[in-house]
């Protein structure tokens, strides 16, 4: 299939190209270029539109039961989030309601989370676990989001999130549950192909680097790629400590310093921002950008989609957010949602529009690639193209 009469974003470095052709052949990118070059045959005309590779949602936690609006209006009083999940709120009220929601609940509340986010032109996303802890929760979890995977034209990419919050029945055994994170469920979820990387979360009201560490530590025994929620509320040297395991990335990262970006960039961590959790907590101190982009780290944009410190289920809402609170160029939005998202989930097959990638695109109604991230609650999606099939819209 060859498309023609689209402007192309191909998000590989090079500039917009204003007249441009892609050619689609098996699910792949065959060629991607001036229409003017393109290689000859029957060709779909795409009535000038925009083309950008399929946005890569590379963090959410969008398979969980529940909803935390009351936390918002506590939150809106006064009441901080560390406050309320010292007091038994927080993730621990989402853990709660998922280890009562049986699969088929979990199921048809986390569809209308995924629908809503493909709506914003998403064609890969992660999901986390994180949401129940124990064993049996964590699969089910993680089960639901494979299905998802099934289900709707998107791929799914899983991270085991064990480390996320001490679990109620192990609050005076902290060693105790970091031991079933390592020693049982881990190996559990690994052994049925249900995780695809590790994730946790180091801060002050969750787990130590120690405790990460050793989490990390069976990760890499069991060939797990690790990734890690850190600095978003203080500095502990989360990042650092990531780096070290070759993590794929480090996500949220607002209190990160110059010693954290220096071994990121070492170590070729990718650098998750996160804006949906810094709006909603109204938070104060901005991630180190400037810091980032002198390093040469790579930034990317997601969503941190879930119940309590970011429901926000548009990659095009994300992109806006990290342009006006992070003072992202548009262009590094786009960047940080499709080329440098694919890093940050170990992908080498997708997030550009350049030959040999999968055929994932995006058409929209835009002139220019800016105007993605610019308005709030409009949407110019005209179609997606999922592994080379149109999926959504139409061409024209
Ligand atoms: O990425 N930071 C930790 N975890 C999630 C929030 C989860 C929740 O509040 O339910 C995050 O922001
Ligand atoms: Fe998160």
């Amino acid at each position: 299939m060859l498309l023609t009469n689209l402007a192309l974003a191909p998000m590989t470095g090079g500039p917009v190209i204003a007249d441009g052709a892609v050619l689609i052949e098996g699910g792949r990118i065959a060629w991607a270029g001036q229409r003017a070059d393109a290689p000859s045959g029957e060709a779909a005309d795409c009535g000038g539109r925009l083309a950008t590779p399929g946005l890569i949602d590379c963090h959410t936690h969008l398979v969980h039961a529940g909803n935390r609006a009351g936390e918002f209006e506590k939150r809106l009083t006064g009441v901080s989030y560390a406050e309320i999940a010292k007091a038994g709120g927080g993730i621990m009220s989402t853990v709660r309601a998922t280890r009562a929601a049986d699969e088929a609940k979990l199921l048809s509340q986390s569809r209308k989370r995924l629908e809503a986010l493909l709506d914003s032109g998403v064609t890969t996303v992660e999901i986390k676990s994180g949401y129940g802890l124990d064993r049996e929760t964590e699969k089910r979890m993680l089960r639901t989001a494979r299905v998802l995977g099934r289900e709707y034209p998107v791929d799914v990419v899983t991270s085991y999130l064990g480390a996320h919050a001490l679990p109620p029945e192990f609050k005076d055994n902290r060693q105790g549950y970091v031991d079933l994170v390592c020693n049982d469920v881990m190996p559990a979820v690994h052994a049925e192909g249900l995780a695809d990387a590790v994730d946790g979360f180091c801060e002050g009201i969750a787990f130590s680097i120690a405790e990460m560490e050793q989490v990390f530590t069976t990760a890499r025994k069991l060939r797990l790629p690790v990734k890690l929620h850190a600095e978003q509320l203080s500095n502990l040297g989360g990042a650092a400590m990531a780096a070290r395991f070759g993590a794929l990335s480090v996500d949220h990262i607002e209190y990160l310093d110059e010693t954290g970006i220096a071994a990121m960039a070492k170590a070729g961590t990718t650098a998750v921002l996160l804006p949906g959790a810094f709006y909603y907590l109204r938070e104060k101190q901005a991630p180190p950008v400037a810091g980032l982009r002198a390093a040469g780290v790579p930034i990317a944009v997601a969503t941190d989609l879930n119940p309590g410190s970011s429901p926000v289920h548009s990659m095009l809402t994300a992109m806006n957010m990290a342009c006006v609170l992070f003072s992202l160029a548009p262009m590094e939005a786009l960047m940080g949602a499709t080329a440098n998202a694919a890093r940050a989930l170990g992908f080498k097959d997708r997030g550009q529009i350049a030959p040999g990638m999968k055929a994932d695109l995006v058409l929209w109604d835009v002139e220019h690639p800016a105007e993605l991230a610019y308005p709030l609650g409009y949407n110019p999606l005209a179609a997606v193209i999922k592994s080379g099939k149109l999926v959504r819209g139409t061409l024209t």
